[in-house]
């Protein structure tokens, strides 16, 4: 929280002590305590004692990765949806060898761009790579300029590889933790010190249901998810008095290019305990996930997880740091982790 809000949240504390109190009981409570439980609280910063019921990023700028499709393409278009000028990043290009996916394209990410300006929001697009920090530097710089701040960062750029862990390539792991983790890392160190100048930000980081339990011959994107909540919650400590909050949302298997390939329907067909023969069809990892699905649905659309995601960039999270929330149409149930 910056200044501003929280000298904010102090006075309308102050004014507001006798309708707020009719609302919450713990209010009550409080108001009725002695003096010097009161002049404690005084010096503590107990937010307003009113519901925080503000989901509009009105006035906000937002720097997203991985954008030019998929999961980070909806993420832009929910934030410009609900008020913030966008930036978005993507390779537009092939990430890393041995890919079973078609790479992005400079045209997807300026299709992202037309659905924000849709939203009559700002625009700037940018192809850059997550794993070179004088990329990311620069990115926050020209948001800092032409925005005037940088309110909000999605860590969403991702890549993944299959492969059982005892016969992968060297290539293939260290790509996917290069991308996966290291990336992940460079956009929070690109984006935190002028969040930390600020005295406030959001970051939010996208982990995946892979990151909290395991996949047989996924060992190294669970290990780079694992990794990225490990990271989060790190981080979260470390800026959480400076207003700044970092957080995971966790999807489940969600329709895009990373998914929709035979090399990830075939993962898909293993993981039913189906045999894999020949080139899977959409039909029958369709029916083999819906037995297994909580909500009956094969998987979900990236418009699902979007909101989880502003959600956590709205003042309504203002006290939600160091979490991992999930959206994974249902497979939640299934893990503790
Ligand atoms: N699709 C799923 O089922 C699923 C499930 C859980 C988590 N996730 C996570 O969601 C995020 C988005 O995945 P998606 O499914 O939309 O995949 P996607 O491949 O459709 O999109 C990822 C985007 O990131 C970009 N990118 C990759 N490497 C990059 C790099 N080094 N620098 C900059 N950009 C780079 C790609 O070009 C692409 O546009 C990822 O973090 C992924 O791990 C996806």
């Amino acid at each position: 929280m910056n200044q501003e809000n929280l000298s904010r949240r102090r006075v309308i504390g102050g004014l507001g002590m006798g309708l707020a109190a009719m609302a919450v009981p713990g209010a009550l409570a409080r108001q009725e305590s002695s003096p010097t439980t009161e002049s404690a609280s005084e010096k503590a910063d107990i937010g307003d004692m009113a519901p925080h019921l503000n989901f509009s990023l009105q006035g906000k700028s937002a720097f997203v990765t991985g954008a030019a499709r998929g999961i980070g393409r909806a993420i832009c278009v929910a934030l410009a949806a609900s008020g913030a000028d966008v930036m978005g990043l993507d390779i537009c290009a092939v990430a890393a060898p041995n890919l079973v996916y078609p790479p992005a394209t400079p045209e997807e990410l300026e299709q992202t761009g037309k659905l924000v300006e849709q939203q009559k929001r700002r625009w700037i697009g940018l192809k850059g790579d997550i794993r070179d920090m004088n990329t990311l530097r620069s990115a926050v710089d020209r948001a800092v300029k032409d925005f005037g701040k940088l309110d909000i960062a999605v860590a969403n750029a991702a890549i993944q590889i299959y492969g059982p862990l005892a016969q992968m390539p060297d290539e293939n792991w260290k790509n996917v933790i290069d991308v996966n983790l290291n990336g992940t890392a460079n956009t929070l160190r690109a984006v935190l010190p002028h969040m930390l100048e600020r005295k406030c930000g959001r970051v939010v980081i996208i982990a995946s249901g892979q990151g909290r339990h395991g996949f047989k011959n996924g060992s190294a994107y669970s290990a780079s998810k694992w990794g990225v909540i490990g990271l989060m919650k790190s981080a979260a400590w470390e800026v959480a008095k400076n207003g700044i909050t970092v957080n995971c949302v966790e999807p489940g298997l969600v329709d895009t290019p990373l998914t929709r390939n035979p090399g990830r329907w075939a993962e898909a067909l293993k993981e039913a305990g189906k045999e894999v023969k020949g080139t899977p069809t959409e039909q029958e990892v369709i029916a083999a996930r819906l037995p297994q699905s909580v909500m009956g649905i094969p998987w979900m659309q990236p418009d699902e997880v979007a909101p989880a995601v502003v959600f956590l960039c709205t003042d309504a999270a203002n006290r939600v740091t160091g979490a991992t929330y999930d959206a994974t149409a249902g497979d939640s149930v299934k893990y503790t982790a």
